[in-house]
């Protein structure tokens, strides 16, 4: 990979990723409820699309960060998946992704999930190449890119104990 920052920028705007999924019976764990496990895959597909969106190249999934459930998911409930780069390495994305259920019948929306989730951009080759920086379009963004780096030393500290071990 070269040692320079790519000069292209793009804001977080221009990779965003909305899916919305209807949740079926076919989702649900013994409980009745959506499966974590299908929630985290689709998670897992919006952001990849973000990321995808902003290298113009296939990008594969590296960390799972901090994927809260903080309220169950009924079958017949519309899920909303909000995928939006919230950090940019060299060639790693990080994409924030945030989870809403609505009840279709009422139009009720509750936040259930989100994740930070990251992402490493690879050439043709397989091998990681620098993708375009982040161009920050307002307050909230810039304190997500900021802090981004905290949560990079913090990911490479656990990548280093996991393989160590
Ligand atoms: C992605 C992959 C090619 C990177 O290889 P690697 O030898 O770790 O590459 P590097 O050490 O040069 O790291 C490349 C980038 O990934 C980041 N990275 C690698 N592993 C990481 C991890 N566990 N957590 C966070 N970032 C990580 C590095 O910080 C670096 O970021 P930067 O370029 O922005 O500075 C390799 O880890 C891989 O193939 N992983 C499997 C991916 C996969 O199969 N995912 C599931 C299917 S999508």
């Amino acid at each position: 990979m070269q040692n320079n920052i790519n000069d292209v920028g793009k804001t977080p705007s221009e990779s965003a990723v909305h899916l919305a999924q209807l949740m079926l019976p076919e989702h649900a764990n013994p409980l009745g409820n959506v499966h974590g496990g299908v929630i985290m895959k689709l998670a897992d597909e919006a952001g990849s699309l973000a990321a995808m969106r902003h290298a113009g190249m296939h990008a594969v999934t590296v960390f799972v960060e901090s994927m809260t459930f903080n309220e169950p998911v009924e079958v017949g409930a519309l899920l909303h998946l909000n995928a939006q780069l919230s950090w940019v390495g060299r060639s790693s994305i990080e994409v924030l992704v945030r989870v809403d259920a609505e009840n279709p019948l009422t139009a009720d929306v509750v936040a259930t999930n989100s994740a930070f989730i990251v992402y490493v951009a690879l050439d043709k080759q397989g091998k990681p190449t620098l993708v375009p920086r982040l161009v920050c379009e307002n307050e909230r963004q810039k304190e997500l890119m900021a802090d981004g780096e905290k949560r990079k030393s913090v990911r490479l500290s656990i990548r280093s104990q996991n393989n160590s071990d």
